[in-house]
């Protein structure tokens, strides 16, 4: 249970809420590399924490991301032209460089000096692992682009799903850190191969935590036979990523993990991403289905309009919702609560132990915030960019070998 002042803290991300300024202090996905594949290509629309923005790629390869309406009188860049590194106004022709930099007004006489007492709000862009992250902060707190393990393989090793969540990031992050739901919302009536361990004896799991400097450490550990366990080790990173051990075992070891992005388009709607990705081997045709869920603006083609086309017949014979593709699953779970669930109302349990772990952090972090701390987890010194230690795990370990073998040495 939440009180309605501390859910208000935690949901709303809007410029001048604290969390929202909070938020802005991070590096955060603000669309994909493909969006704006080429140079001088069709500009994006972008809804980014409440804000109206517009992406474009220059001539020479270079990401702007600015304010969606014009300096001058509102007109969309949208609609713009991208050609010869801006992008210029369709109404007068304003002409705006990556950084914001008006370079033209063609429709003030020569000489005029307006150009240069206007600045376009635009926002730093960093691409990685085929996202384009952003930083909306002050410029003078720009902290260093994080080296996240997942972020560091090359880029066939990577497969990113993109969707359209209707409901606050925070739902789709409870989500994240709730492995209870897996043996029921994503339950297959025939056993699922990849997913072995929800076949396992002990379906009611043990949860340690640990507090990391940017987020939470969390261990399920199920009992198997002899003292021997079962773990599996996810992470909530701030701001809003939860990674959690998904994919094959290849030598006895999970083949990397996924990184849940829940980056909020406003209050109520947000931006999923799932970034899996593996240290062995590229991902074939095999696993690329996961796209077919949406359209070409990422939502998804099964939605809370049509019960995300949910079939009754086959939530008797084949899985547990009658729901096709988790990820489906997953938002009619979320979306269903409506645009912000009320906290006061919930009756949390045992199972729920990861995801009250990650409110706290969350709080205490934005209250700390509000009192004149520095986030948590951000670094401002390259040599300090180390987050190999943000690996999720899922091993099997002998009587009295704790999982936090796993992580010895600061890994
Ligand atoms: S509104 Fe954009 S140039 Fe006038
Ligand atoms: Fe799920």
């Amino acid at each position: 249970m939440l009180s309605v002042e501390d859910n208000n803290l935690l949901t709303r991300i809007e410029a001048g809420t604290p969390m929202g300024n909070l938020f802005r202090r991070y590096w955060i996905p603000a669309l994909l590399s493909e969006e704006i594949s080429e140079p001088d290509c069709a500009p994006v629309r972008v809804r980014l924490l409440g804000e109206e923005l517009v992406a474009f790629r220059a001539t020479d390869g270079t990401i702007g991301l600015l304010n969606e309406h014009c300096a001058h009188r509102g007109t969309s860049l949208f609609f713009g032209r991208n050609e010869e590194c801006g992008l210029r106004c369709i109404y007068h022709g304003w002409k705006y460089g990556v950084d914001g930099k008006v370079l033209d007004t063609p429709a003030e006489p020569a000489g005029s000096q307006l150009k240069n007492k206007v600045r376009h709000n635009a926002y730093p862009c960093v691409e990685a692992g085929g996202i384009v992250f952003t930083y909306m902060g002050p410029k003078e707190k720009l902290p260093v682009f994080p080296s996240y393990p997942w972020l560091g393989v090359p880029q066939e090793q990577i497969y990113i799903a993109k969707s359209f969540l209707e409901c606050n990031y925070l739902q789709g992050l409870e989500g994240d850190c709730d492995s209870a739901h897996l043996n029921y919302l994503h339950r297959m009536f025939k056993p699922d191969a990849r997913r072995e361990f929800l076949n396992l004896v002990d379906q009611s799991p043990d949860f340690e935590f640990d507090d990391l400097d940017c987020g939470v450490r969390a261990a399920a550990i199920r009992n198997m036979t002899g003292g021997a366990t079962y773990a599996r080790i996810s992470h909530f990173v701030m701001p809003f990523i939860g990674a959690v051990p998904v994919g094959s075992m290849v030598d006895g070891k999970l083949d990397g993990f996924k990184a849940v992005y829940q980056v909020p388009a406003d209050n109520h709607n947000t931006w999923r991403y799932d970034f899996f990705f593996k240290w062995s081997r590229p991902f074939g045709k095999e696993d690329s289905s996961k796209r077919d869920f949406v359209d070409a603006g990422y939502k998804k083609l099964r939605n809370k309009r049509n019960n995300y086309l949910q079939d009754r017949e086959r939530q008797k014979t084949v899985n547990f919702t009658g729901i096709t593709e988790f990820l489906n699953q997953d938002a009619c779970a979320t979306e269903s609560m409506g645009p912000v669930v009320n906290r006061m109302v919930e009756h949390l349990g045992a199972s729920d132990a990861f995801i009250i772990q990650v409110r706290r952090f969350l709080l205490r972090a934005v209250k700390d915030f509000q009192a004149g701390k520095e986030p948590p987890g951000l670094i401002f010194d390259a040599a300090q960019n180390n987050f190999a230690h943000l690996r999720c795990e899922a091993a099997h370990l002998p009587a009295k070998v704790s999982w936090r073998s796993l992580y010895e040495n600061g890994e």
